[in-house]
């Protein structure tokens, strides 16, 4: 749907842009070769936004390849950024069997939201949100996935479904080991952002990096208050990567 909201900063709700979209998605569908085929071809779908997320993620993953532990990704919707982890951690450390990755989502979308989330219209319960077995198919993409890399009889990956106020808190218990190398925040709002930035506290180490999908966002203010209340905006540095740096994704690194 174009123009959601007249302040919001989504740049895909140009006109255009969603009629484009669309076009290269039905051409997407339509596509003559098979399957296997279909998987080599996707540059020719992929829109440039994507592709330039794809450049952001890499640079991220790049400062970490030094730094020990897990990523986790705190808001998978469809897994499109676990997806991404996978291939990077292929590129860059194949013989990395303990670079695990962990994607937390309730896969029922926002499961509450508080006023400091403001008035856009994706904000209510329930926005975002992918079908209730949708961490099933992810499960069998992410298994499929494993088969193309290294050490593929290990499982390397794994979803955590539910609200992640709760949910890592229970993982954490679990794994007790945890040192989180690099999180990537993007549940977009206030309360689980707050709450699992302060349960990960103990498990950063130094150069450890914080990215953050939605920071010095209007349409979703709740994301840098909930930074600003457990961190301050000033104790850190919070950075841009040059060149590949979609509008407002950002990051910071512990020290
Ligand atoms: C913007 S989407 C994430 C997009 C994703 N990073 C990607 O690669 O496309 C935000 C996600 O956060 C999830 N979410 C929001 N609050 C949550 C909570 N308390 N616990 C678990 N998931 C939550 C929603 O279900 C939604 O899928």
């Amino acid at each position: 749907m174009p123009h959601l909201d007249a302040q919001s900063m989504d740049i895909r709700a140009a006109d255009r842009f969603v009629t484009a979209e669309e076009q290269l998605g039905e051409l997407h569908d339509a596509f003559p070769g098979g399957p296997r085929e279909r998987l080599h071809q996707l540059p020719l779908f992929l829109p440039p936004h994507v592709l330039r997320r794809i450049a952001f993620l890499d640079a991220l993953y790049r400062q970490i390849v030094p730094v020990h532990g897990a990523i986790m990704e705190f808001g998978v919707r469809f897994g499109r950024d676990l997806a991404i982890f996978d291939s990077l951690r292929m590129l860059h450390e194949p013989l990395n069997y303990g670079r695990k990755i962990v994607g937390f989502d309730t896969f029922t979308g926002f499961p509450s939201v508080d006023e400091k989330d403001g008035e856009y219209g994706l904000v209510h319960v329930g926005g975002l949100h992918t079908g209730d077995d949708y961490d099933a198919y992810l499960e069998q993409v992410l298994e499929a996935r494993e088969q193309l890399g290294t050490y593929e009889h290990l499982r390397k990956f794994e979803i955590v479904k539910g609200d992640a106020t709760e949910t890592l808190a229970a993982y954490l218990e679990r794994n007790q080991h945890t040192i989180v190398a690099l999180a990537y925040f993007d549940f977009d709002i206030y309360q689980p952002t707050k709450d699992c930035l302060e349960l990960l506290r103990g498990h950063l180490t130094k150069g450890s990096v914080l990215a953050f999908d939605e920071l010095n966002c209007p349409d979703f203010p709740g994301e840098t208050l909930a930074v600003k209340e457990v961190f301050g905006l000033d104790r850190y540095a919070i950075r841009r990567i040059p060149g590949v740096n979609p509008g407002m994704p950002s990051y910071l690194v512990i020290d």
